[in-house]
Formats: C-alpha cells, sequence, structure tokens
C-alpha cells in the first residue's frame, strides 16, 4: 500500500500522520476531519523549487491558492519562499491577513470586480494577470483613478488542451480564460497595455488544465507562448520578462495514475524554454509556474467515522461515512477517484468490495465506489487520501452541515489551523424579517 509523506502504521495498526495518531486525532478533533502533513507540504515547496532552478537559472515558484488556503498556508508559503496566486478577494484577504508578502501575489481570475481590483490596487499586489479587453479597460481606468502604475502580465490561451476532464480544461480556444491568440486578440492587448501610461506589460501567462501528466502538454504551451513572445519582440518591440506557464502537474491518486515528481515536469518544460529562447533570438525571461494541487494534494487526508451501513445482497454494500460530498464534491464533479484505507486497523487484509458514501441526500454523493475494503463495523475509522487540493477549499454546507475542522500535523503535534463549523456558524449569516417574527 503506498502511502504518502509522514503516514506510517503504528504498533497500534492504525494509521499515523506527521507522528500524530488518526484515532487520537478524532478524538481531540471529531470527524470528518481534514489533515494536513506540514512536512509533506514543504517538502513539495521544495521539490518544485530545486527542480526548476536545476534547470534554469531565472524562476519563480508561485502556489495556487484555489487548491487550499488559509492563513496559516500563506505563511508556510511564505516561509518556504514561494509566491501565490489568488483569484478573488477572499483569497487575497486571507493572504493580506496572514502578512503575505503583497509583490510576491499574481491576481488571477477571468472576472474580478472593479472592488476587487480596487483591493488589488490598494494593497499593492505585485501583478496583475489580467484576463479579457474589458478588465483590461477598466484596470487602467482604475489604475489612473488611484494614481498607481500597476505591473501587468496578459492570460493567453495559447490553443492546447491537456488530456484531462473537460471541466477541468482551460487552455482550449473556446475557453473563458484568457486572450486568444487566435485573429491577434493577444497581440492587440499587449499591444494596447504597452499604450497605457497606467499600466506596465510585465509578460505573459498560460494555463492549460489542472491534473495533466503528459509532460508534452506543458512543452506544447511553452513553445506556443515563446512563438508569442518572438511576435511581441518583432511587431511591438518589446520584451517579455515573465513567462508563466501555470499550474496543472498531475499528482498519483490511484493506482491508474503515474507517479511524477517536480523533476519530470521541470527537465522537459526548462529544455524547451531555453531552446526556444535561441531559436527565436529572445533575451532569457523569469519563468513561472504555479502548482497548487501538487504541493498539497497527497499532503491531505480527510478521516471520517463509520455510522450505518447498507447492504444490498448481490447488489452493492454502502458503507456511510459522516461526512461525502460537502466536504469533497470531486467525484460528483469529476469522477475524481481517490484510495480508501481503514485507519484503525490498517494491517488486516481486504474481505469485501463496498462503496463508501455520504451522508448528503443525494444519490450522486458517493466518495468511493467499488472499492476493497476490510470487513467494515460501525465506529471504523476511514481515511480517504490526497484530498489536499480542491477538498476543503471547494467544501460547502450542503444540507447545512457545518464544514470539518482542518489540523495540520507535524512531529507529533497538531494544530486545529481551521475551527470546525458549529451549528450557530450555520445560522450566523441568517436575518429573519420583521414580519416574519
Ligand atoms: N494557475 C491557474 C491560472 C489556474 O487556473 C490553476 C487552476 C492553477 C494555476 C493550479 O492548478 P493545479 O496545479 O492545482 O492543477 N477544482 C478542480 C481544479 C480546478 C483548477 C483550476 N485552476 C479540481 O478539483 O480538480
Amino acid at each position: 500500500m503506498k502511502l504518502h509523506g509522514t503516514m506510517r502504521i503504528n504498533p497500534y495498526s492504525r494509521l499515523e500522520i506527521g507522528g500524530c495518531d488518526c484515532k487520537e486525532l478524532s478524538e481531540n478533533f471529531g470527524t470528518p476531519l481534514y489533515i494536513m502533513d506540514e512536512e509533506l507540504i514543504r517538502e513539495n515547496c521544495r521539490k518544485f523549487i530545486h527542480a526548476f532552478s536545476s534547470g534554469y537559472p531565472d524562476i519563480e515558484i508561485v502556489y495556487a491558492g484555489k487548491a487550499f488556503l488559509t492563513t496559516a498556508m500563506a505563511r508556510i508559503i511564505h516561509q518556504e519562499g514561494l509566491s501565490l496566486d489568488v483569484v478573488s478577494g477572499g483569497e487575497l484577504y486571507t493572504a493580506h491577513k496572514a502578512a503575505f508578502p503583497m509583490e510576491n501575489i499574481y491576481f488571477h481570475g477571468n472576472n474580478k470586480t472593479p472592488g476587487e481590483l480596487r483591493m488589488g490596487l490598494d494593497l499593492g499586489v505585485g501583478h496583475m494577470v489580467v484576463d479579457n479587453f474589458s478588465e483590461l479597460e477598466m484596470l487602467d481606468e482604475l489604475a489612473l483613478a488611484s494614481g498607481i502604475t500597476q505591473r501587468v502580465i496578459i492570460r493567453v490561451s495559447p490553443g492546447i488542451t491537456g488530456n484531462t476532464h473537460e471541466y477541468i480544461q482551460t487552455g482550449q480556444l473556446d475557453s473563458k480564460f484568457g486572450f486568444p491568440l487566435y485573429k491577434d486578440s493577444a497581440l492587440r492587448a499587449v499591444k494596447r497595455t504597452l499604450a497605457s501610461g497606467n499600466l506596465i506589460f510585465e509578460g505573459l501567462h498560460c494555463h492549460i488544465g489542472s491534473q495533466i501528466s503528459e509532460v508534452n502538454a506543458f512543452v506544447s504551451a511553452a513553445n506556443s507562448m515563446l512563438r508569442f513572445a518572438a511576435r511581441i519582440k518583432n511587431e511591438l518591440q518589446a520584451a517579455v520578462k515573465i513567462l508563466n506557464l501555470g499550474g496543472g502537474f498531475a499528482i498519483y491518486y490511484t493506482k491508474e495514475d503515474r507517479e511524477l515528481l517536480p523533476g519530470d515536469f521541470s527537465d522537459s518544460i526548462t529544455s524547451s524554454v531555453k531552446e526556444g529562447l535561441k531559436r527565436y533570438n529572445l533575451p532569457q525571461p523569469r519563468l513561472v509556474v504555479e502548482p497548487g494541487r501538487y504541493i498539497v494534494g497527497n499532503a491531505g487526508t480527510t478521516l471520517y467515522t463509520v455510522g450505518s451501513v447498507k447492504d444490498i445482497p448481490s447488489v452493492r454494500k454502502f458503507i456511510f461515512t459522516d461526512g461525502g460530498m460537502a466536504d469533497n464534491p470531486r467525484p460528483a464533479l469529476y469522477h475524481a477517484r481517490y484510495r480508501a484505507i481503514v485507519a484503525n486497523r490498517m494491517t488486516e487484509t481486504c474481505a469485501e468490495q463496498v462503496t463508501l458514501a455520504g451522508k448528503c441526500c443525494e444519490s450522486g454523493d458517493i466518495l468511493v465506489k467499488d472499492i476493497s475494503l476490510p470487513s467494515i463495523r460501525k465506529g471504523d475509522l476511514i481515511a480517504v487520501l490526497s484530498t489536499g487540493a480542491y477538498n476543503y477549499s471547494m467544501a460547502s454546507n450542503y444540507n447545512r452541515l457545518p464544514k470539518p475542522a482542518v489540523v495540520l500535523v507535524n512531529k507529533g503535534k497538531a494544530d486545529l489551523i481551521v475551527k470546525r463549523e458549529s451549528y450557530e456558524d450555520v445560522v450566523r449569516n441568517d436575518t429573519v424579517p420583521a414580519r416574519l417574527k
């Protein structure tokens, strides 16, 4: 059985993460519980920096906060020397509260509101990533009004599609993100930026999708961007100082996935960028990548307690957990597959095929379909692995379920980094008009 990071089986046959016994974690913090392995998060940050800087002299690793962001997470990212990609006022505010250096922030988003743009300008974000012409005009006006000269990078949709679920592809022409290369839309965006007295054109961004395991897709995107940088140099006499190739680096969820190291991506990406620069005789830009999932995906585990069991003889045995699609909507949204283990009986052999389902009033609320596990009893602890990315950040209060707590484990210490919501939290923003009282 493949275990990630600091996971191990302790002498009581129980799962331990960051030196903390999962049974004790469940007793101290309750379930469902998101457990984040601090050592593995830090190791992934370092591996990315090491891999890319071994192949290229000027790199910047930007953590994509949408995968998992809390104030504590922002602190870890800063301590490890990564920059941060935010996509909303809420993420930006989280970074601000964590005293994250604003100059190390890339502010993304296809529809930043005037309020969000103003917030970014006022807080002094390092780079605005501009996504479309409406935004470009609006940012220009807002920068002028606040007397700020803002550094900008232009998001390009490079016409390349990663082989991943349709909902997480982003680089294709028919995409809501970025300026297409098609019909010179992206070139006009660069020209417009260069003509502005309030905006400074710094470079280009693209992102081809998420959970991409074909390294060649990144190489194609890099080539397409460098070809475009050559046109910018030749036709607009401007330099691309930042080449941001986005995120999307795939991780291992189940045995159907390849296990890729940051070096497997960086070797091909950095050499194709270096070749492209030579081919087009371009000055060396800073190379930026934005991993989200890779930094936190395998560092996260969700712990559930088994409640009822429903056996439909010769059809299916359902094991019901105390969470489900409210804390992990990915199986329902993308048919995502996960591995799960029985955290309190780790050495028992698998006895039966079951389906792990959640407690939401929805037939699609399945966590893992058809999985082999030891025979399950009420009260068992189920750990669903690799839930660090896009689980907590996509959690909802569906069925008015309070969101689970998040605990950061490291060397036998478990620190709460997000408190469990209470029922009072669930009704906190409700108001009752006088006529209903
Ligand atoms: N940069 C940009 C501009 C992005 O849009 C994204 C992800 C990333 C970086 C980070 O991608 P990553 O390295 O995490 O793959 N909710 C979906 C994933 C959506 C990704 C959106 N953008 C899921 O659960 O699979």
